[in-house]
């Protein structure tokens, strides 16, 4: 099966080198970037300024290679499976992070924290709710330690 998504809008950030910048929008440090939505989609923004927080999916459109191994800068000694990683180099090269929405003023999203390169095609936003899913009882696997609850 073959599956084609259109982006609905683009990041604008003052990030554009992948090898500078956060690695997740919890050490980014409240970076500030917009989203641009197309105009075909900025109907769907509708009732979305109440929310604080949304979740991002996008494409990550600088990925160069994919690894199903990887080395995260957390993991000090060897590598780990791609599908117990946030690495941008993946078979499918989707992120999916969660941001401050400060404010909508038409079809742009004033965001912060974030952690993505200029440019960045959206795929999909969704409102945050922290009760999507059963997170009781969480384990950290290999990241044990170095995650902030
Ligand atoms: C570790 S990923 C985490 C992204 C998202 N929060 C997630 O967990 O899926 C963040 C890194 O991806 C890289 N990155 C961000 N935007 C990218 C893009 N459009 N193409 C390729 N790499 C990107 C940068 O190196 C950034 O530090």
């Amino acid at each position: 099966m073959e599956i084609i998504f259109k982006p609905i809008g683009y990041v604008h950030s003052s990030f554009t080198n992948p090898d500078d910048m956060p690695r997740q929008p919890k050490s980014s440090n409240h970076a500030p970037g917009q989203i641009e939505i197309l105009d075909a989609y900025t109907a769907g923004l509708k009732d979305l300024d109440g929310f604080s927080h949304i979740v991002l999916l996008c494409y990550f459109h600088k990925s160069k290679e994919v690894k199903l191994l990887v080395n995260p800068p957390r993991k000090h000694e060897g590598e780990v499976g791609v599908f117990a990683s946030r690495s941008p180099s993946r078979p499918n090269p989707i992120g999916l992070s969660v941001v401050r929405l400060d404010k909508i003023e038409g079809n742009l999203l004033y965001i912060s924290g974030h952690d993505l390169l200029d440019g960045t095609p959206v795929l999909d936003i969704k409102p945050y709710l922290p009760e999507v899913g059963d997170t009781s009882n969480i384990r950290f696997g290999w990241l044990d330690g170095h995650i902030q609850t």
